[in-house]
């Protein structure tokens, strides 16, 4: 399992998990990033060697972290020149690991949402999704992988593709629809937190159950004349009743209604 290993990155991901790796016991030779504010205090925060000079990076590192944006991802593996014997990761749900041109090449995408200024309270709860290009990279990334957490799934690409669909239908559009249902309170004048029972009954709901049995609302009903309603009232806001149709749609649609 690599023991010292280098960063590229110092965004949402890069935060976080730099941070657990540390904790951890896992040595961080080297944090590249062009950003030389977060760059140098994570560097700062992890006891690592700060560089946004990508001919800097050490070549001495067991395994080098991408954590960049997808776009620099892709374009920074194709410019760096370190050796082929160490593993090259990037921690992308949208890209292949064929990005890297090096012999041993891995994938470990966490399946959680990261934000800088938010705390992970449960690293153990976070599914981690692995992929490498032969046996002897994906035991060691499995092994490293677990030092994160212990919710370890092997994925292919078309799987790990999939995952992510499926994340922004689950958490982006469902946080999107709530955005919107708080900007429709406060557009009206009424506090917006008055949605939160509502939220967190929703919620538990799911989890104790699934999403499908727990579905409430004019359109799971067939309430056809309440959802007419609701899209005249929303008539002056073109982009609201766009999104209220297309979804009432397909709850009509997925309860034969
Ligand atoms: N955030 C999540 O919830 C999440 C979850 C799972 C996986 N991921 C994946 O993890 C990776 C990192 O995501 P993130 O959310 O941490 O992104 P992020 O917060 O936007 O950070 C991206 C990092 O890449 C740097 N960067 C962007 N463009 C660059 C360029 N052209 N050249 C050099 N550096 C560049 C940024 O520097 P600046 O600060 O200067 O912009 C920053 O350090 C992505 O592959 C993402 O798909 C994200």
């Amino acid at each position: 399992m690599p023991f010292h290993i280098s960063i590229l990155g110092s965004g949402n991901v890069a935060y976080h998990l730099a941070r657990k790796l540390r904790a951890e016991g896992i040595v961080i030779d080297c944090l590249f990033s062009r950003n030389l504010i977060t760059g140098q205090s994570l560097a700062n925060e992890v006891s690592a060697v700060f560089t946004d000079d990508l001919s800097q990076i050490p070549s001495k590192s067991e395994a080098y972290l991408f954590m960049l944006s997808d776009e620099a991802n892709a374009s920074i593996a194709a410019q760096i020149n370190l050796p082929d014997d160490k593993i090259y990761i990037h921690t992308s749900g949208s890209l292949p690991k064929e990005i890297f041109k090096q012999k041993n090449t891995a994938v470990m995408y966490p399946f959680q949402t990261f934000s800088r200024d938010v705390k992970i309270d449960n690293f153990s709860d976070i599914p981690i999704c692995i992929e490498a290009s032969n046996a002897d990279t994906f035991h060691e990334i499995r092994c490293f992988a677990e030092k994160i957490s212990p919710l370890i799934y092997e994925l292919s690409f078309e799987q790990r593709k999939v995952l992510h669909i499926a994340g922004v239908f689950a958490a982006n559009f469902m946080n999107h629809s709530v955005y919107l249902g708080q900007k429709i309170l406060s557009d009206n004048n009424i506090p917006a937190n008055i949605l939160n029972p509502l939220l967190k009954q929703s919620f538990a709901k799911i989890l104790a159950g699934d999403a499908y049995s727990s579905q409430t609302g004019p359109a799971v009903r067939g309430d056809r004349k309440v959802i007419e309603s609701h899209i005249d009232m929303l008539a002056s806001e073109e982009n609201l009743a766009e999104v209220y149709k297309v979804m009432s749609e397909s709850i009509l649609k997925t309860y034969k209604k």
